[in-house]
Protein backbone atom coordinates (compact mmCIF):
# COMPACT_ATOMS: atom_id res chain seq x y z
CA UNK A 1 0.00 0.00 0.00
CA UNK A 2 1.47 3.54 -1.00
CA UNK A 3 1.18 6.60 1.64
CA UNK A 4 -1.04 8.12 -1.35
CA UNK A 5 -3.82 5.56 -1.27
CA UNK A 6 -7.05 6.60 0.06
CA UNK A 7 -8.82 3.71 1.97
CA UNK A 8 -12.49 4.05 2.33
CA UNK A 9 -14.53 2.52 4.88
CA UNK A 10 -18.67 2.52 3.66
CA UNK A 11 -21.26 1.55 5.86
CA UNK A 12 -24.63 0.96 4.90
CA UNK A 13 -27.28 0.17 7.16
CA UNK A 14 -30.55 1.84 5.53
CA UNK A 15 -32.85 -1.38 5.53
CA UNK A 16 -32.27 -4.74 6.32
CA UNK A 17 -28.30 -5.38 5.52
CA UNK A 18 -25.87 -4.37 7.54
CA UNK A 19 -22.73 -3.67 5.77
CA UNK A 20 -19.44 -2.38 5.66
CA UNK A 21 -16.54 -2.38 2.89
CA UNK A 22 -12.84 -1.25 2.48
CA UNK A 23 -12.64 0.76 -0.39
CA UNK A 24 -8.26 1.50 -1.61
CA UNK A 25 -8.28 3.90 -4.71
CA UNK A 26 -11.06 3.01 -7.00
CA UNK A 27 -10.75 -0.99 -6.29
CA UNK A 28 -12.50 -2.90 -3.73
CA UNK A 29 -10.69 -4.89 -0.95
CA UNK A 30 -13.46 -6.13 0.70
CA UNK A 31 -17.63 -6.22 1.45
CA UNK A 32 -19.34 -7.85 4.03
CA UNK A 33 -22.60 -8.26 4.69
CA UNK A 34 -24.82 -9.36 7.15
CA UNK A 35 -28.48 -9.99 5.81
CA UNK A 36 -31.59 -10.20 9.02
CA UNK A 37 -33.28 -12.99 8.27
CA UNK A 38 -35.22 -12.01 11.58
CA UNK A 39 -38.19 -10.57 9.18
CA UNK A 40 -39.02 -13.63 7.56
CA UNK A 41 -41.90 -14.72 9.97
CA UNK A 42 -43.50 -11.62 9.49
CA UNK A 43 -43.60 -11.13 5.84
CA UNK A 44 -41.55 -8.10 5.28
CA UNK A 45 -38.81 -5.73 7.29
CA UNK A 46 -39.87 -4.84 10.81
CA UNK A 47 -38.47 -1.28 11.29
CA UNK A 48 -37.46 -2.05 14.97
CA UNK A 49 -36.33 -5.02 14.63
CA UNK A 50 -33.78 -4.00 12.26
CA UNK A 51 -32.24 -1.33 13.73
CA UNK A 52 -31.66 -4.04 16.87
CA UNK A 53 -30.49 -6.50 14.32
CA UNK A 54 -27.82 -3.35 12.73
CA UNK A 55 -27.18 -2.50 16.34
CA UNK A 56 -25.60 -6.01 17.21
CA UNK A 57 -24.21 -6.22 13.54
CA UNK A 58 -22.10 -3.24 12.94
CA UNK A 59 -19.33 -3.67 15.05
CA UNK A 60 -18.31 -6.95 13.88
CA UNK A 61 -19.05 -6.49 10.38
CA UNK A 62 -16.56 -3.34 10.45
CA UNK A 63 -14.13 -5.65 12.15
CA UNK A 64 -14.45 -8.11 9.26
CA UNK A 65 -14.18 -6.11 6.43
CA UNK A 66 -11.13 -4.03 7.96
CA UNK A 67 -9.22 -7.49 8.41
CA UNK A 68 -10.38 -9.19 5.06
CA UNK A 69 -8.83 -5.87 3.45
CA UNK A 70 -5.87 -6.48 5.19
CA UNK A 71 -5.90 -2.75 5.68
CA UNK A 72 -4.42 -0.65 9.04
CA UNK A 73 -6.73 1.34 11.13
CA UNK A 74 -4.30 4.26 10.88
CA UNK A 75 -4.33 4.07 6.92
CA UNK A 76 -7.94 4.83 6.46
CA UNK A 77 -8.28 7.93 4.92
CA UNK A 78 -11.87 8.66 5.54
CA UNK A 79 -15.28 6.87 6.71
CA UNK A 80 -18.86 6.98 4.02
CA UNK A 81 -21.90 6.53 5.46
CA UNK A 82 -25.56 6.02 3.81
CA UNK A 83 -27.65 9.25 5.38
CA UNK A 84 -30.59 8.16 3.53
CA UNK A 85 -33.50 7.27 2.48
CA UNK A 86 -33.99 4.74 4.18
CA UNK A 87 -35.47 3.30 7.75
CA UNK A 88 -34.64 6.07 10.08
CA UNK A 89 -33.81 3.69 13.01
CA UNK A 90 -31.81 1.73 11.00
CA UNK A 91 -29.76 4.80 9.40
CA UNK A 92 -29.06 6.32 12.70
CA UNK A 93 -27.12 3.13 13.61
CA UNK A 94 -24.33 3.54 10.80
CA UNK A 95 -24.55 7.27 11.09
CA UNK A 96 -24.09 7.20 15.18
CA UNK A 97 -21.45 4.60 14.48
CA UNK A 98 -19.45 6.83 11.23
CA UNK A 99 -19.42 9.49 14.02
CA UNK A 100 -17.95 7.45 17.00
CA UNK A 101 -15.29 6.47 14.28
CA UNK A 102 -14.70 9.55 12.90
CA UNK A 103 -14.52 11.00 16.35
CA UNK A 104 -11.70 8.12 17.69
CA UNK A 105 -9.63 8.33 14.86
CA UNK A 106 -9.83 12.17 13.91
CA UNK A 107 -10.83 11.31 10.42
CA UNK A 108 -13.41 12.82 7.71
CA UNK A 109 -16.78 11.61 7.32
CA UNK A 110 -18.40 11.42 4.10
CA UNK A 111 -22.47 11.08 3.48
CA UNK A 112 -24.16 9.82 0.79
CA UNK A 113 -27.34 9.20 -0.76
CA UNK A 114 -28.80 5.81 -0.90
CA UNK A 115 -30.25 6.08 -4.68
CA UNK A 116 -27.14 7.67 -5.60
CA UNK A 117 -24.53 5.31 -4.69
CA UNK A 118 -26.77 2.32 -6.11
CA UNK A 119 -25.79 4.25 -9.56
CA UNK A 120 -22.36 4.89 -8.23
CA UNK A 121 -22.13 0.90 -8.08
CA UNK A 122 -21.40 0.91 -11.76
CA UNK A 123 -17.81 2.15 -11.08
CA UNK A 124 -16.82 -0.81 -8.18
CA UNK A 125 -13.66 -2.26 -10.10
CA UNK A 126 -12.34 -5.09 -8.34
CA UNK A 127 -8.69 -6.95 -8.60
CA UNK A 128 -8.46 -8.58 -11.79
CA UNK A 129 -12.03 -8.42 -13.64
CA UNK A 130 -12.25 -5.94 -16.08
CA UNK A 131 -15.01 -4.47 -17.10
CA UNK A 132 -16.74 -1.50 -18.93
CA UNK A 133 -17.73 1.79 -16.85
CA UNK A 134 -20.66 3.79 -18.29
CA UNK A 135 -19.84 6.92 -19.83
CA UNK A 136 -21.69 10.22 -19.52
CA UNK A 137 -24.26 11.23 -19.76
CA UNK A 138 -26.23 7.66 -19.35
CA UNK A 139 -29.51 6.53 -18.16
CA UNK A 140 -29.67 4.19 -15.14
CA UNK A 141 -32.98 2.86 -14.29
CA UNK A 142 -32.86 2.24 -10.31
CA UNK A 143 -35.37 -0.90 -9.15
CA UNK A 144 -35.44 -1.69 -5.45
CA UNK A 145 -38.01 -2.42 -2.91
CA UNK A 146 -38.29 1.56 -2.24
CA UNK A 147 -37.77 2.69 -5.84
CA UNK A 148 -38.78 2.60 -9.16
CA UNK A 149 -36.88 5.59 -11.02
CA UNK A 150 -35.30 6.35 -14.54
CA UNK A 151 -32.09 8.75 -13.77
CA UNK A 152 -30.76 10.97 -16.42
CA UNK A 153 -26.92 10.63 -14.66
CA UNK A 154 -24.73 13.63 -15.83
CA UNK A 155 -21.62 13.07 -13.80
CA UNK A 156 -20.84 11.64 -10.48
CA UNK A 157 -22.34 14.28 -8.74
CA UNK A 158 -25.21 15.65 -10.93
CA UNK A 159 -28.29 13.11 -11.38
CA UNK A 160 -31.84 13.81 -11.99
CA UNK A 161 -34.81 11.69 -11.89
CA UNK A 162 -36.46 12.11 -14.70
CA UNK A 163 -39.25 9.53 -14.09
CA UNK A 164 -40.49 7.29 -11.10
CA UNK A 165 -43.12 5.50 -9.41
CA UNK A 166 -46.74 7.21 -8.23
CA UNK A 167 -47.28 4.55 -5.64
CA UNK A 168 -45.25 1.12 -5.30
CA UNK A 169 -42.21 0.02 -6.84
CA UNK A 170 -41.34 -2.48 -8.62
CA UNK A 171 -39.71 -4.58 -5.69
CA UNK A 172 -42.87 -4.05 -3.40
CA UNK A 173 -44.98 -5.02 -6.65
CA UNK A 174 -42.67 -8.25 -6.66
CA UNK A 175 -42.81 -9.05 -2.82
CA UNK A 176 -46.58 -8.26 -2.21
CA UNK A 177 -47.69 -10.36 -4.80
CA UNK A 178 -45.66 -13.21 -4.06
CA UNK A 179 -47.54 -12.63 -0.18
CA UNK A 180 -50.63 -13.27 -1.32
CA UNK A 181 -49.31 -16.10 -2.93
CA UNK A 182 -48.53 -17.67 0.11
CA UNK A 183 -44.18 -17.13 -0.54
CA UNK A 184 -41.58 -16.18 1.51
CA UNK A 185 -40.39 -12.60 2.11
CA UNK A 186 -38.77 -11.35 0.04
CA UNK A 187 -40.56 -12.73 -2.78
CA UNK A 188 -38.81 -11.21 -6.23
CA UNK A 189 -35.97 -13.90 -6.12
CA UNK A 190 -38.95 -16.76 -5.89
CA UNK A 191 -40.62 -15.41 -8.37
CA UNK A 192 -38.08 -15.34 -10.89
CA UNK A 193 -37.16 -18.53 -10.14
CA UNK A 194 -40.56 -20.42 -10.31
CA UNK A 195 -41.12 -18.31 -13.48
CA UNK A 196 -38.61 -19.90 -15.49
CA UNK A 197 -41.12 -23.11 -15.47
CA UNK A 198 -44.13 -21.01 -16.05
CA UNK A 199 -45.99 -19.38 -19.54
CA UNK A 200 -45.68 -15.78 -19.51
CA UNK A 201 -48.76 -15.32 -21.45
CA UNK A 202 -51.22 -17.77 -19.63
CA UNK A 203 -52.87 -14.72 -17.66
CA UNK A 204 -53.15 -11.57 -18.87
CA UNK A 205 -52.65 -7.94 -16.36
CA UNK A 206 -53.69 -4.31 -17.35
CA UNK A 207 -50.98 -2.04 -17.91
CA UNK A 208 -50.68 1.80 -16.73
CA UNK A 209 -51.09 4.59 -18.68
CA UNK A 210 -49.02 7.04 -16.70
CA UNK A 211 -47.85 10.25 -17.94
CA UNK A 212 -44.09 11.17 -18.83
CA UNK A 213 -41.57 8.36 -17.40
CA UNK A 214 -43.24 7.55 -14.30
CA UNK A 215 -44.07 4.71 -12.83
CA UNK A 216 -47.47 2.86 -11.21
CA UNK A 217 -47.61 -0.33 -9.59
CA UNK A 218 -50.14 -0.65 -7.21
CA UNK A 219 -52.84 -1.30 -10.00
CA UNK A 220 -51.31 -4.29 -11.24
CA UNK A 221 -51.09 -5.59 -7.75
CA UNK A 222 -54.52 -5.21 -7.32
CA UNK A 223 -55.72 -6.90 -10.32
CA UNK A 224 -53.80 -9.66 -9.29
CA UNK A 225 -55.39 -9.88 -6.09
CA UNK A 226 -58.74 -9.51 -7.70
CA UNK A 227 -57.41 -12.72 -10.32
CA UNK A 228 -56.35 -14.73 -7.46
CA UNK A 229 -59.86 -14.05 -5.86
CA UNK A 230 -61.99 -14.97 -8.51
CA UNK A 231 -60.35 -17.70 -9.39
CA UNK A 232 -60.49 -19.33 -6.13
CA UNK A 233 -64.40 -19.28 -5.58
CA UNK A 234 -64.06 -21.91 -8.34
CA UNK A 235 -61.19 -23.54 -7.21
CA UNK A 236 -59.20 -23.48 -4.07
CA UNK A 237 -56.38 -25.01 -5.44
CA UNK A 238 -56.12 -22.55 -8.05
CA UNK A 239 -52.78 -20.87 -6.98
CA UNK A 240 -51.45 -24.02 -6.55
CA UNK A 241 -51.94 -25.90 -9.59
CA UNK A 242 -51.25 -22.69 -11.62
CA UNK A 243 -48.00 -20.75 -9.66
CA UNK A 244 -45.58 -21.44 -12.35
CA UNK A 245 -47.58 -19.62 -14.83
CA UNK A 246 -48.75 -16.81 -12.15
CA UNK A 247 -45.08 -15.85 -11.14
CA UNK A 248 -44.34 -16.10 -15.43
CA UNK A 249 -47.53 -13.69 -16.25
CA UNK A 250 -46.53 -10.95 -13.21
CA UNK A 251 -43.08 -10.60 -14.06
CA UNK A 252 -43.65 -10.21 -17.50
CA UNK A 253 -46.07 -7.76 -17.03
CA UNK A 254 -43.51 -5.63 -14.42
CA UNK A 255 -40.51 -6.13 -16.39
CA UNK A 256 -42.80 -5.04 -19.79
CA UNK A 257 -43.60 -1.80 -17.83
CA UNK A 258 -39.95 -1.00 -17.06
CA UNK A 259 -39.00 -1.88 -20.17
CA UNK A 260 -41.92 0.34 -22.15
CA UNK A 261 -40.68 3.58 -20.18
CA UNK A 262 -37.12 3.01 -20.48
CA UNK A 263 -37.04 2.92 -24.21
CA UNK A 264 -38.98 5.94 -24.13
CA UNK A 265 -36.57 7.64 -22.67
CA UNK A 266 -33.85 6.41 -24.22
CA UNK A 267 -35.49 7.11 -27.40
CA UNK A 268 -36.59 10.66 -26.49
CA UNK A 269 -32.95 12.03 -25.22
CA UNK A 270 -31.57 9.99 -27.86
CA UNK A 271 -29.24 8.28 -25.63
CA UNK A 272 -27.72 4.51 -25.86
CA UNK A 273 -25.82 4.28 -22.98
CA UNK A 274 -28.04 2.41 -20.43
CA UNK A 275 -27.74 1.23 -17.20
CA UNK A 276 -29.59 -0.86 -14.17
CA UNK A 277 -29.04 -0.90 -10.58
CA UNK A 278 -31.10 -1.95 -6.98
CA UNK A 279 -32.12 -5.24 -5.62
CA UNK A 280 -34.77 -5.62 -9.00
CA UNK A 281 -31.62 -5.51 -10.87
CA UNK A 282 -31.23 -9.33 -10.07
CA UNK A 283 -33.68 -10.60 -12.08
CA UNK A 284 -33.19 -12.73 -15.21
CA UNK A 285 -36.00 -11.64 -16.87
CA UNK A 286 -34.91 -8.03 -16.65
CA UNK A 287 -31.09 -9.05 -17.62
CA UNK A 288 -32.73 -10.46 -20.55
CA UNK A 289 -34.73 -7.67 -21.71
CA UNK A 290 -31.81 -5.63 -21.41
CA UNK A 291 -29.76 -8.07 -23.55
CA UNK A 292 -32.92 -7.96 -26.35
CA UNK A 293 -32.68 -4.11 -26.57
CA UNK A 294 -28.81 -3.83 -26.92
CA UNK A 295 -29.57 -6.01 -29.98
CA UNK A 296 -32.50 -4.63 -31.31
CA UNK A 297 -31.59 -0.63 -30.09
CA UNK A 298 -27.85 -0.54 -30.10
CA UNK A 299 -27.47 0.34 -26.65
CA UNK A 300 -24.54 -0.01 -24.32
CA UNK A 301 -25.50 -1.94 -21.39
CA UNK A 302 -24.17 -1.66 -17.88
CA UNK A 303 -25.54 -4.38 -15.87
CA UNK A 304 -24.15 -4.64 -11.85
CA UNK A 305 -22.85 -8.22 -11.14
CA UNK A 306 -25.26 -9.68 -7.96
CA UNK A 307 -23.04 -9.01 -5.34
CA UNK A 308 -24.19 -4.64 -6.13
CA UNK A 309 -26.87 -5.54 -6.91
CA UNK A 310 -28.87 -5.38 -3.29
CA UNK A 311 -28.05 -3.30 -0.73
CA UNK A 312 -24.05 -3.18 -0.17
CA UNK A 313 -21.43 -1.13 1.26
CA UNK A 314 -18.86 -1.44 -1.81
CA UNK A 315 -21.25 1.24 -3.31
CA UNK A 316 -21.26 3.44 -0.57
CA UNK A 317 -17.01 3.28 -0.29
CA UNK A 318 -16.86 3.89 -3.68
CA UNK A 319 -19.57 7.07 -4.04
CA UNK A 320 -17.30 8.33 -1.15
CA UNK A 321 -14.21 7.80 -3.02
CA UNK A 322 -15.45 10.36 -5.36
CA UNK A 323 -16.62 12.76 -2.90
CA UNK A 324 -13.26 12.50 -1.41
CA UNK A 325 -11.51 13.57 -4.22
CA UNK A 326 -13.46 16.73 -4.09
CA UNK A 327 -13.16 17.22 -0.67
CA UNK A 328 -16.91 16.83 0.56
CA UNK A 329 -16.57 16.06 3.90
CA UNK A 330 -19.99 16.34 6.33
CA UNK A 331 -20.12 18.54 9.39
CA UNK A 332 -20.63 16.02 12.93
CA UNK A 333 -24.37 17.64 13.49
CA UNK A 334 -25.25 15.54 10.26
CA UNK A 335 -28.79 13.83 10.39
CA UNK A 336 -30.22 10.94 8.90
CA UNK A 337 -32.98 11.60 6.34
CA UNK A 338 -36.03 8.68 5.92
CA UNK A 339 -36.67 10.27 2.63
CA UNK A 340 -34.26 11.94 0.12
CA UNK A 341 -34.64 12.05 -3.84
CA UNK A 342 -31.41 11.09 -5.84
O1 LIG B 1 -32.17 -2.76 -3.37
P1 LIG B 1 -32.72 -3.79 -2.44
O2 LIG B 1 -31.82 -4.84 -1.93
O3 LIG B 1 -33.35 -3.17 -1.15
C1 LIG B 1 -34.08 -2.04 -1.02
O4 LIG B 1 -35.13 -1.90 -1.66
O5 LIG B 1 -33.62 -1.21 -0.22
O6 LIG B 1 -33.97 -4.46 -3.20
C2 LIG B 1 -34.75 -5.44 -2.61
C3 LIG B 1 -35.84 -5.81 -3.59
C4 LIG B 1 -36.91 -6.70 -3.01
O7 LIG B 1 -38.17 -6.17 -3.34
C5 LIG B 1 -36.67 -8.05 -3.70
O8 LIG B 1 -37.82 -8.83 -3.84
C6 LIG B 1 -36.14 -7.59 -5.03
O9 LIG B 1 -35.28 -6.51 -4.71
N1 LIG B 1 -35.39 -8.65 -5.74
C7 LIG B 1 -35.85 -9.22 -6.87
C8 LIG B 1 -34.89 -10.22 -7.22
N2 LIG B 1 -33.89 -10.20 -6.28
C9 LIG B 1 -34.23 -9.22 -5.39
N3 LIG B 1 -36.94 -9.00 -7.59
C10 LIG B 1 -37.12 -9.75 -8.70
N4 LIG B 1 -36.26 -10.72 -9.09
C11 LIG B 1 -35.14 -10.98 -8.40
N5 LIG B 1 -34.31 -11.94 -8.78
Amino acid sequence: MDKKDIIIVGIESSCDDTSAAVLCNDVLLSNVIASQKVHERYGGVVPELASRAHQQNIIPVVDTAIKQAGVRQKDISAIAFTRGPGLLGSLLVGVSFAKGWATARNIPMIEINHLQAHVLAHYIREPNVDKQIPTFPFLCLLVSGGNSQIILVKSHKEMEVIGQTIDDAAGEAFDKCAKVMGLPYPGGPMIDRMAKTGNPRAFTFSKPHIADYNYSFSGLKTSFLYLLRDHKKENPNFIEENKSDLCASLQTTIIDILMDKLLQAANDLQINEIAVAGGVSANSELRAAFAEYAKKYGWNIHIPPFAFTTDNAAMVAMSGYFKYMEQEFCPMDVAPFARITC
